[in-house]
């Protein structure tokens, strides 16, 4: 490992710059106008892993953004074999306006680089290609096969990639699956994350008159679609911050006791987090901490509204339509399709006469909950207190990464969440960032735990 170590050591200034190459390609997947850019970040994402040194790299088309999907397999037959998965696409970057340097054009400024998709995930994935590329030019060689599955679709639901792993299952055939695209619980406190929850994202849309109405001649008697949706919207969580659709919590697993133990004991600073939001007070279901509100119970966010006249000065209408985008996220044994049902029954139902209404389930994935004694997981600890001079700390985490769950089923291998973010990255925020100790300790820690994995 020592000479690994000091090819990353001396290759810091290059691994930057070539993260910032990756970090200036506009790879946002849920923007159609942004098509062919996913495609040339695909592409480019080839080139590289092949400069890296693998010899089997390929772009793989599907109904939507095309998968990276690269192998080396030169450990042989009886050594072990890691899948490493990771997203090149990002979330969009509105409002652009809040962004101190644009989002495509990476910044260096006070230890951290900043553009969309440092932390969430360029950045990460480049930090694992970083650690094969230093095992294989130093050595030659690897202590384990790889096979790396990189999308282009995470921030949009990963419709595609489902089918690609149902479908490749001896292709993709692994002892584990590693992901760094998960963060650290605060600065310093190296971290593995050992549940995801899951998400059902839908989109509700209310038709009211057939055309925008004069609100003097038609208001008081033809119903308002943005009121009656704010009301529906309302009765969705009650006064003790309870999900109100019906069975919603029927298969929510509860979490022992010993478990919600372990969560007090990590160092969470509940005035911190609110000065850092500027928020005075926060919210969520009673009965649960701070943490156990995002890790293990269920929410219901509106993600987005629209409808009516929202430009400059007045314009007096009672609109034809409202719309908004509603994300729940799930938790262990919730199911996505189950909670779409029932939402959607629950608004249905709730949906009073005066308006017409549509739903569109737009993606789901299933939670996670992965055990912390896997061989993976025993290589991950390893690897971290080899890189960071720290041992882990185990934590959960409210976002989601829908494919997860898909490769434990489909690949019977207990994922290893290892990511290096922090909590100030921003990600899905103006001012994305990723702090370059997390980015160059991350390549050291990837690097360990492929000889890790090798010994466990
Ligand atoms: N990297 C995130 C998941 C994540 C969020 C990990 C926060 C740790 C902390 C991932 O890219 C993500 O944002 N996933 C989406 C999935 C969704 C679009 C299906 C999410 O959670 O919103
Ligand atoms: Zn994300």
């Amino acid at each position: 490992m020592d000479d690994v170590l000091s090819f990353i050591e001396s290759k810091k200034e290059e691994n930057l710059t070539g993260l910032m190459e990756f970090l200036k390609f506009e790879s946002i997947s849920s923007e159609p106008e942004k098509k062919e850019e996913v495609k040339r970040t695909a592409e480019y994402l080839k080139d590289h892993i092949l400069n890296i040194g693998f010899e089997t790299v390929k772009v793989v088309e599907t109904a939507g953004h095309p998968i990276v999907y690269a192998e080396w397999t030169g450990a042989g037959k009886n050594a072990k074999t890691v899948l490493i998965y990771g997203h090149y696409d990002v979330q969009p970057v509105d409002p652009i306006e809040l962004w101190d340097t644009p989002p495509f054009e990476p910044t260096v400024r006070n230890g951290k680089i900043f553009a969309r998709g440092t932390a969430d995930d360029k950045g990460q994935v480049f930090a694992q290609l970083k650690a094969l590329e230093a095992h294989l030019k130093t050595n030659g060689k690897l202590p384990v096969n790889v096979k790396l599955v990189i999308e282009g679709e995470e921030e949009a639901g990963s419709n595609n990639l489902d089918p690609f792993v149902r479908n490749n299952k001896e292709m993709l055939a692994c002892d584990t699956v590693v992901i760094s695209d998960t963060e650290w619980f605060a600065d310093d406190v190296p971290s593995i994350c050992y549940a995801l929850r899951g998400i059902s994202f839908i989109e509700v849309k209310l038709t009211g008159p057939n055309r925008d109405l004069h609100s003097g001649t038609f208001g008081g008697l033809v119903a308002n679609p943005i009121q009656v949706l704010a009301k529906m919207i309302d009765e969705l969580i009650d006064e003790n911050g309870r999900i109100t659709i019906p069975g919603f919590y029927d298969d929510v697993l509860d979490v022992t006791d010993f478990e919600r133990e372990n969560f007090k004991k990590l160092p969470f600073d509940l005035e911190k987090y609110k000065k850092d939001l500027s928020v005075k007070a926060l919210t969520g279901e009673k009965g649960y901490t701070p943490l156990e509100r995002t890790w293990i119970r269920p929410s219901l966010d509106i993600n987005g509204i629209k409808g009516g006249y929202t430009g400059e000065g007045a314009k007096t209408i009672l609109p034809s339509e409202a719309s908004a985008k509603i994300s729940m996220r799930l938790v262990p044994n919730q199911k996505p399709e189950d909670i779409t049902n029932k939402i959607i029954k629950y608004l249905k139902q709730i949906a009073p006469d005066t308006v017409k209404i549509e739903i569109n389930p737009l993606h789901g994935g299933e939670p996670v909950l992965t055990p912390i004694d896997s061989p993976g997981i025993k290589a991950a600890q390893k690897a971290l207190k080899a890189a960071f001079g720290k041992e882990p700390v185990f934590m959960r985490e409210g976002g989601s990464i829908p494919i997860v769950a898909l490769f434990s089923e489909v690949l019977n291998v207990a994922p290893v969440l290892m990511g290096f973010g922090l909590p100030g990255d921003n990600i899905h925020s103006p001012n994305e960032n990723f702090d370059l100790n997390n980015f160059y300790g991350g390549i050291k820690a990837a690097a360990h735990f492929f000889d890790e994995f090798a010994k466990v």
